[in-house]
């Protein structure tokens, strides 16, 4: 019977392991062989790997991370490309791969495909931002605890007349700004893909301070433009660099040109640990589930994707070429509301 080896690389995510649980008990099922890859493509570079099986995945559907762990590092990146990982597919008998990751992986996937090993992916990000899928899981979840943030510091921020400022995730994609900030009733939301006058936003405070409303709450997402350009902080152990740090810049100008108290809360990794929503790990397992069954097909270089309600599968570099910036009509829904906050 064949083997499939399992990767999750990139960036943890509510609903991996419901993915994983999905996959695994689909190919046991069919009595096919599934080798675990620990810590993303680091373990195919370096020979880590674990049997899986019906039994190993139970019990994880709801568990956040990843029970295979995960990396940044990339045969691409920081290898030879398959050179860099033929030692491990060849002893662990390896027939096939299911890559379980964010754009970047799915590209190195994509390439791997390209030097002949067979690959399926499945989209992997709370970012929600990669082509071909109507949405990633992780998403929903990180929206939801965004969108609880923001109701506490709703609350704080009102009992002390502050504008607060909440910087989330989602690198240079707007979505999980957009849907938390509207979810929270946010006065404010500042996504990449929308340009914005820091001097208007204070404008609009101010006005709205004067209306008697002494606190505001506003969303920037972390891969906004600012007056310092986009703020990092710094650069990773791969070599990738770290966004971060937008939210305290809006907040200062913002203090600045208000003379109103401002806070930041950054929320990070938050929005990406703990467990998964009941939305996420329904997507998650049938995404695992129809990864398995493009395995079984055959297929290869192919990306699972969901549009409205059904599975399907498109190509894995075409859905990472195609850019998923936030939709605009979602953003002039919140609009709607600041313009009279
Ligand atoms: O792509 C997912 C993501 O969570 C981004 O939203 C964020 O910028 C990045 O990963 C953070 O990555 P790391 O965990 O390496 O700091």
């Amino acid at each position: 019977m064949p083997t499939v080896g399992l990767v999750t690389a990139g960036g943890d995510c509510p609903g991996t392991n419901a993915a994983i649980r999905g996959v695994v008990a689909r190919l046991d099922a069919a009595g096919w062989k599934v080798i675990g890859v620990e810590k993303g493509w680091k373990g195919l570079m370096e020979g880590k790997t674990r049997p899986l099986t019906r039994d190993s995945v139970r019990g994880i559907i709801g568990r956040g991370g990843t029970i295979l762990g995960s990396s940044r590092l990339d045969p691409y990146v920081h290898g030879n490309g398959y050179e860099s990982i033929r030692p491990t597919v060849e002893a662990a008998g390896i027939d096939s791969l299911v890559v379980i990751g964010g754009d970047g992986s799915l590209r190195s996937a994509a390439k791997l495909a390209e030097e002949g090993l067979k690959v399926v992916g499945i989209p992997k990000t709370i970012d929600n931002d990669i082509g071909g899928t109507d949405v990633t899981f992780g998403f929903h979840t990180a929206v939801q605890v965004v969108t609880d943030a923001i109701d506490r510091l709703t609350t704080t921020a009102e009992a002390h007349d502050r504008i607060m400022v909440v910087e989330t995730m989602g690198r240079t994609a707007g979505w999980i700004a957009a849907y938390a900030g509207i979810a929270g009733g946010a006065e404010i939301i500042v996504v990449p893909e929308i340009p914005y006058d820091i001097e208007e936003i204070a404008e609009r405070i101010r006005a709205r301070h004067d209306a008697g409303r002494t606190y505001s709450l506003v969303v920037v997402a972390e891969g906004i433009p600012t007056e310092r350009g986009f703020v990092t902080s710094g650069i990773d152990a791969f070599g990738f660099e770290r966004l971060g740090g937008a939210g305290e810049v809006v907040a200062k100008e913002l203090e600045r040109l208000t003379g109103y108290e401002a806070r930041t809360v950054t929320l990070g990794h938050l929005q990406r640990g703990g467990s998964p929503t009941a939305f996420d790990r329904v997507l998650a397992t049938r995404m695992g589930l129809h990864a398995a069954e493009l395995t079984l097909q055959g297929k290869s270089s192919v990306m699972v994707a969901v549009r409205g309600t059904r599975m399907t599968d498109v190509d894995i570099l075409e859905a990472c070429n195609e850019p998923r910036p936030l939709e605009p009509e979602v953003f002039a829904e919140a609009a709607w509301f600041f313009a009279r906050a």
